[in-house]
């Protein structure tokens, strides 16, 4: 069995119930663009609402951390992992918790003792020392000189505000030298496996900290790593978990793992992940913004690392890999088995997007450092911009050959461009959708279902000929002959609140301006675009060339309601709209 199956098992032997994995993408909490840990998608249950499963929880979660994306490569990083975790809701605290993680560790998983060791929390001037868990540990056998107490390792929260509190972590000595007697924290061949907190507290914005309405316990436990020091291997990518895909690659690529450890190990990472991102719920497809362009970022570098392989980039090497992957977790994960074929689009389009400059790129890159110099932002956005190179390529493609790149400049002129073209994508490197208000785009999208109703009902060579938005109204300017009759204003009407009650998606893609105009999708002004443009559909309805932003889904746009129509100049009708919350 397998350390997945163990550990649900095991919890549910103690009153656990096993809760489903939340998708990777988090349905109600736009803050961040992953679930980066187990605990992120109860953080509500944590505070104090009641969950219908119950007080004792335990699962595996679909976890994706991207802040060290650079770092996948070396033996330990990856940007998706499964979280192990168990959970008490104002149900069992410190001893049980501690004394199943004990078990689970020597028993089921037969560690001996004498390779663990433990920390507590040491106290500090707001919360004492943990003594509850120390001597909890001492009367499981694990003697003082492997209990270690420190106060910053030893306080868990995710970011800066949230449900907190001391933890207990366990760590395995992971070396084939001879066993310390005394645990250091600062001895790197101890690793930590798991982690206990004790959530008990609340930390508000301002730094206060508060009691929570209950004493909750949340741990959590990698699984890539805990099953590497299972096998006894100090590379996580020589343990069963990515023995298969290794060996594809070798096979793919006609060259072994010894001497190429990088590169493989970045494709079968990277892989991975887009696989578990492109077959989430939320059907993130490769863009410029947020998840989509995390995706874009791992299926470009995937790429890359691949032609450093000599792997014919053509030929069907991703395919292979993400079915080996898609059917590894299938069991686990339903979305992988419904999906898979959405994920294996993804990647071949991506792909075949990337393919057409990639090689171009690449030349035009060891033409820009050929004096050996470093790279200026004007190169690097002409990089971006004409061969689709993510700025986190074009810096490790500069890092390997020791030079650096002008990234501040990079995302001045790349700000530059959006606000001049307002077609390049949203470049959203960190924050929000700048300047655009939420009200603002809503009135966005509905001018997109406008034009699409107009073309319906009035005429199908209808076209824009401007708009303009606040936050109180929309106005749309359009190509027609004749003032609409009560009877067309009130089918466009009727179309686009039909439209928005559809609850239709409204997806986002990149591709080359001819593709985008030979698909039929709407634009005003073909000749101000790029080369590369984003096209916003809205279900099967719309179709425009746009550089955002948009709601997601039209369901958010509440009533549109048409309140004047009028001539605007020769040939050109204007309506004015409003949206009325719903
Ligand atoms: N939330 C803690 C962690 O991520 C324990 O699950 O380490």
């Amino acid at each position: 069995m397998n350390l997945k199956d163990l550990y649900i098992d095991f919890f549910v032997s103690k009153g656990h119930k096993q809760i489903p994995s939340a998708p990777v993408v988090p349905e109600n909490d736009p803050s961040v663009l992953f679930n980066t840990a187990g605990m992120q998608p109860l953080v509500p249950y944590l505070m104090g609402q009641k969950h219908p499963y119950g007080t004792r929880l335990c699962d595996y979660q679909k976890c994706i951390r991207t802040n060290d994306l650079e770092s996948v490569g070396d033996t330990t990083h990856h940007t998706f992992f499964e979280m192990l975790g168990n959970w008490s809701l104002g149900d069992y605290f410190k001893e049980e918790s501690i004394e199943w993680s004990f078990e689970f560790l020597t028993k089921i998983l037969n560690i001996p003792i004498n390779r663990l060791g433990v920390t507590v929390f040491a106290g500090n001037d707001l919360i004492p020392f943990d003594e509850v868990s120390y001597n909890k540990w001492l009367s499981l056998g694990i003697p003082a000189s492997r209990i270690a107490k420190t106060v910053d390792d030893n306080f868990w929260i995710a970011g800066d505000v949230g449900p907190c509190g001391s933890d207990t972590e366990i760590f395995y000595f992971r070396s084939d030298e001879e066993l310390p007697e005394i645990f250091d924290v600062q001895d790197e061949r101890f690793v930590e496996i798991w982690n206990n907190v004790f959530m008990e507290y609340y930390k508000d914005e301002k730094g206060n900290i508060t009691e929570l309405p209950k004493k909750n316990v949340d741990t959590g436990m990698g699984v890539e790593r805990t099953t590497a020091i299972l096998e006894g291997v100090n590379d996580n990518y020589l343990s069963s978990i990515w023995q298969d895909v290794i060996h594809l690659i070798e096979e793919i690529s006609g060259v072994s793992y010894k001497g190429h450890e990088k590169s493989m190990r970045v494709i079968a990472d990277h892989m991975r992940t887009a696989v578990f991102i492109a077959a989430d719920p939320s059907g993130i497809k490769p863009s410029n913004t947020d998840q989509g362009y995390i995706l874009r970022r791992l299926i470009r570098r995937a790429i890359r690392h691949a032609k450093q392989l000599n792997i014919d980039i053509n030929s069907d090497w991703d395919q292979r890999i993400a079915k080996i992957i898609l059917k590894k977790y299938q069991s686990y994960y339903a979305e992988l088995k419904e999906n898979a074929q959405v994920v294996l689009n993804v990647l071949a389009e991506e792909k075949q997007k990337f393919n057409r400059t990639l090689e171009k790129g690449l030349r035009e890159f060891d033409k820009i450092i050929k004096n050996h110099n470093d790279i200026d932002a004007t190169h690097a956005f002409h990089l971006y911009d004409t061969y689709g190179f993510p700025i986190e390529l074009t810096k490790e493609l500069a890092s390997e050959k020791g030079l650096q790149v002008d990234e501040q400049g990079f995302k001045e002129k790349f700000r530059a461009h959006q606000e001049l073209s307002r077609t390049a994508s949203q470049g959203k490197f960190k924050g929000g959708l700048a300047g655009n208000g939420e009200v603002e785009t809503k009135y966005h999208t509905a001018t997109h279902l406008l034009n699409a109703a107009l073309k319906v009902v009035v005429d199908k060579n209808v076209h824009q000929k401007g708009s303009n938005i606040t936050s109180e109204r929309m106005r749309f300017d359009f190509s027609c002959d004749h003032k609409l009759t009560e009877e067309e204003k009130q089918k466009v009407e009727e179309l686009v609140n039909k439209w928005i009650q559809e609850g239709l998606e409204v997806t986002v893609e990149e591709m080359p301006k001819d593709r985008a105009i030979a698909s039929g999708a709407e634009c005003m002004f073909i000749e101000k675009y790029p080369d590369i443009v984003t096209v916003y559909s809205i279900g099967d309805v719309s179709h425009e060339l746009c550089g955002g932003p948009h709601v997601k889904n039209t369901r958010e746009l509440g009533t549109f309601k048409i309140k004047k129509e009028e001539a605007s100049s020769a040939g050109v009708r204007r309506i004015k709209a409003v949206l009325i919350e719903k």
